[in-house]
């Protein structure tokens, strides 16, 4: 870890106060992708900053874990294609892959699973956390509660220093978030909570804490599973998006890993991020016909109009995002096995085809992205749309946890701390209140 600089580039500035100037700044290599110019010294230096609000063009870490190419619509774990993991890979496999840089062994496989499958349950006073809950709260809200709380719960894993603790920590996060999530749509419709079965699979043991009741036998349709299967491994890491960053500055610090993990969910629940699966499903619902899709790309291309085509457009894809892509040739497949009716999805279809021909989405090279097709294959399973984003922090987690323990265990790793541009008054003399 900690790249080394293997060139220097000139960068030629022109400061209204010292005149112009050329600055020489070491220039990073990556393995793929752009390299990256060192401006770590650049204030020190040159008593300059860079100026970069909503990071378009910082690189904000080093990491080794996934790789995206936005201009051609590649996403890379550790060197594999997410087409490839989403169909010959299974959740926990993904984790290992992520967490540990290699896909496991036959026995390393098993190890793996037996770790995870011994945290699943909660500690029993968690529960009353629940119960302290207005019964419609929305269940991203008991999310970020709940995995907060985890950091008064579990004291021999918080030493972030110590590795084996790192490693329980992401264990147990793992291990408990599927818990955690049935648990908060249980409370919310007012059914038992649910313990984990450790003989099922990741995926099948969430869709049984979430549907199994205690009078009834309950086994999940494969065809559920295996869907559920896929879209938590197309959600477990996406490099330095805005919660995995949020999670890295707020452990910057040092932090308890629970919290940590706690502010990540916050940053996912918002619609520009992880909150987008649940507000496409909405959109769809309210647009309703596709005599009406033309109506809905004006809304959406007007400038005084807030409303945005949800499930559209991305930070670093400037083409199809792959794991739509996935989810979009998994979305016939699944809503036929399950015998469901199509017409969002050919609404969907059709709504992005037409904006794939108009102007303002071609010029801005707005594609669908991960969230226009998932929300879709979860209406069919069944799957309440105020889960969708729990089941996009079911899966991140893993991504967080691995971003975390890489960070963590970099001893070059510093606070995080951002500068910025001062645009406020200058020194000025105290006004006492008789004279404002
Ligand atoms: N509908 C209409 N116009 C859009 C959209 C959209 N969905 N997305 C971007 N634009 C326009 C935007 O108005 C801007 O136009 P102009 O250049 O004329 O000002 C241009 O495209 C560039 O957009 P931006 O907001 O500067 O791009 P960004 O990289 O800051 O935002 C985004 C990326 C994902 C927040 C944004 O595309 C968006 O709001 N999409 C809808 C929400 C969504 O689907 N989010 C899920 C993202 S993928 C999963 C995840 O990250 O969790």
């Amino acid at each position: 870890m900690g790249n080394t600089a293997e060139r220097m580039v000139d960068i030629d500035v022109t400061d209204p106060k010292t005149g112009k100037r050329t600055i020489t700044l070491p220039l990073m290599e990556s393995s793929m992708g752009p390299s990256v110019i060192d401006v770590r010294r650049l204030y020190v230096d040159h008593g300059v900053f860079t100026y970069d609000p909503g990071f378009t063009s910082t690189a904000s870490c080093d990491s080794a874990i996934t790789f995206i190419n936005g201009e051609e619509g590649v996403l890379l774990h550790r060197g594999y294609t997410i087409g490839e993991l989403a169909t010959k890979s299974t959740y926990l496999d993904v984790c290992y892959l992520l967490m540990e840089g290699e896909l496991p062994t036959k026995a390393q496989q098993v190890e793996f699973r037996n770790e995870i499958v011994h945290h699943t349950m909660l500690h029993e006073q968690l529960s009353h956390f629940y119960r302290g809950f207005r019964r419609d709260a929305h269940p991203m809200a008991i999310m970020v509660a709940v995995v907060g709380a985890l950091s008064a719960f579990y004291h021999d894993s918080l030493d972030i220093n110590d590795p084996e603790q790192r490693q329980l920590a992401s264990y147990r996060l793992i291990a408990k978030m599927p818990t955690i999530a049935a648990m908060a749509y249980k409370y919310s419709i007012g059914q038992p909570f649910v313990y984990p079965k450790n003989e099922l699979g990741y995926a099948e043991n969430l869709l049984h804490m979430m549907f199994s009741v205690p009078s009834e036998d309950y086994k999940a349709n494969p065809i559920m599973v295996r869907a559920l299967e896929r879209i938590l491994i197309l959600h477990a890491d996406h490099e330095q998006n805005a919660s995995t960053s949020t999670v890295r500055l707020a452990s910057s610090s040092q932090a308890n890993p629970f919290a940590c993990i706690a502010a990540g969910i916050a940053s996912l629940w918002g619609p520009a991020h992880g909150g987008a699966n649940e507000a496409v499903l909405s959109m769809l619902k309210e647009i309703g016909t596709k005599d009406r899709i033309p109506e809905y790309l004006a809304k959406a291309r007007d400038k005084n109009d807030p409303f945005r085509l949800m499930g559209f457009g991305h930070r670093v894809y400037k083409n199809v995002d792959p794991r739509a892509a996935v989810l979009k040739e998994n979305a016939h497949e699944v809503l036929d096995s399950l015998g469901k009716t199509t017409p969002l999805l050919e609404l969907a279809k059709e709504l992005e085809r037409i904006a794939l021909e108009d102007p303002y989405f071609r010029e801005r090279k707005l594609f669908p992205n991960v969230d226009f097709y998932s929300g879709i294959i979860l209406q069919a399973m069944e799957i309440p749309v105020s889960m969708f984003t729990v089941l996009f922090a079911v899966a991140r987690t893993v991504g967080w946890v691995a971003q975390w323990k890489e960070m963590s265990s970099d001893p070059t790793t510093k606070i995080g701390r951002p500068r910025q541009l001062y645009t406020g008054q200058k020194p000025r003399k105290f006004v006492e209140i008789n004279d404002r």
